[in-house]
């Protein structure tokens, strides 16, 4: 669209690299047929292409066995094949305060319908769980940590490194929300002692919507939820128990693997610390200009450290959802409004019963004139408020 600004990069990032939208269509038209159901040329060449994916997305969080990695739809559905996969009757789980209902919600539904305990950890006024707090409510009956690595409200990045060594002292399986985090923060499996990474492509993975994927550290078992085809050993009664087809039914989306395949290279070629700088610097441009806006409450820290090109505000006269009509019907600025599905965080912050914040996520493609734009377009709206 024409003179968009889009800052919805946490929703989904858009555009996309055209490598992306190129592969996938040369992918479709040249053989995308269904992989590891037979031996014929094309079969073996997209067969090729899915596990080279495998390889790359297993190397890129430095796990060292590409055949636990699985694919999935989105990270809600790689979320959900962990927490109901891993958590039975008298099972504890500890989580934090930060999750999108992807995290929160199969955990509700666990702890209403099938008896398991779920501790939720705070974040400080700086956008972080600490992790003592893990460490205090770890308890012989705990089976699983699960964090959101970067929030998809504030932007932090969650101390995983310290959060891990403890689960790992404790026995205790993490697993990681990496929805926002992979593809802009590195993320080292061996290094930060993580034993499960969930991911969604559509996001700072620069690939399609509908593949997401998992990494399961050896030694973790994850329960069938689903069984179905895999294209091998079809006369076995039971679903496979070895990965990647033990978490993987039916025909993948082979289309999403091959756009995913294509994102992961761009960010490997233009260098992901490259690309971080750039995000940040923009974000620090977006956070400094609203700071001087009085009537602005911007819920990040000062200096940005940790974080994500992600950020939240309100403006102090305006429900966000009529800001964020403001700012796409007079500026045609895309940015999301509300709860972020995250409704802890909004308690936590107080902004639930204003209707949650206003969200600008940068990603790749934004610039330093957008940045301007947006700065400008909340000015005037906050002045305009101040006049009425
Ligand atoms: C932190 C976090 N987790 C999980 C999700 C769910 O992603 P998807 O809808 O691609 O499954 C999102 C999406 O906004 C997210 O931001």
């Amino acid at each position: 669209m024409e003179n968009l600004i889009y800052l919805d990069n946490a929703a989904t990032s858009y555009p996309k690299p055209e490598e992306v939208y190129t592969f996938m269509d040369s992918f479709y038209r040249d053989f995308g047929v269904n992989p590891g159901r037979s031996g014929y040329d094309l079969c073996m060449e997209t067969g090729a292409l899915v596990d080279q994916s495998r390889k790359m997305l297993a190397d890129f969080f430095n796990g060292n066995d590409s055949n636990r990695l699985c694919f999935s739809y989105n990270s809600t559905d790689a979320l959900n094949l962990v927490i109901f996969g891993m958590l039975k009757q008298g099972d504890h789980a500890i989580t934090t305060t930060l999750e999108h209902n992807s995290v929160l919600r199969p955990l509700y539904h666990l702890s209403k319908l099938n008896g398991v305990e779920v501790d939720y950890i705070p974040f400080d006024t700086n956008g972080f769980a600490d992790p003592d707090d893990f460490r205090r409510k770890i308890k012989a009956n705990t089976r699983l940590v699960i964090i959101n690595h970067a929030s998809n409200v504030i932007g932090t990045v969650q101390p995983v490194e310290a959060i891990g060594r403890i689960c790992r002292e404790c026995g205790v399986a993490l697993a990681l929300d990496a929805s926002q985090s992979a593809g802009k923060v590195p993320i080292n499996i061996e290094q930060s002692h993580i034993d499960i990474v969930a991911i969604t492509g559509h996001k700072s993975l620069l690939g399609p919507t509908g593949i997401g994927g998992l990494y399961v550290r050896e030694g973790i078992d994850i329960r069938h939820t689903r069984a179905g085809g895999t294209g091998v050993r079809s006369a076995q009664r039971m679903h496979l128990d070895e990965y990647p087809y033990r978490l993987e039914y039916g025909t993948g989306n082979v289309v999403g693997i091959a756009g995913l395949h294509a994102g992961l290279n761009w960010i490997q070629e233009k260098g992901i610390e490259k690309l971080y700088d750039h995000e940040m610097k923009l974000t620090r441009m977006l956070t400094d200009g609203l700071k001087e806006l009085d009537g602005v409450s911007l819920h990040c820290q000062d200096n940005l450290t940790d974080h994500i090109s992600v950020i939240s505000f309100n403006i102090d006269t305006l429900e966000a959802l009529d800001a964020g009509t403001l700012l796409d019907g007079e500026y045609n600025i895309a940015c999301r409004t509300g709860l972020h599905c995250a409704p802890l965080v909004h308690e936590q912050l107080g902004t639930a019963q204003n209707g949650g914040s206003v969200r600008m996520s940068i990603g790749p493609f934004n610039t330093e004139d957008d940045i301007k734009t947006a700065i400008e377009a909340v000015k005037e709206i906050v002045e305009f408020q101040k006049k009425k």
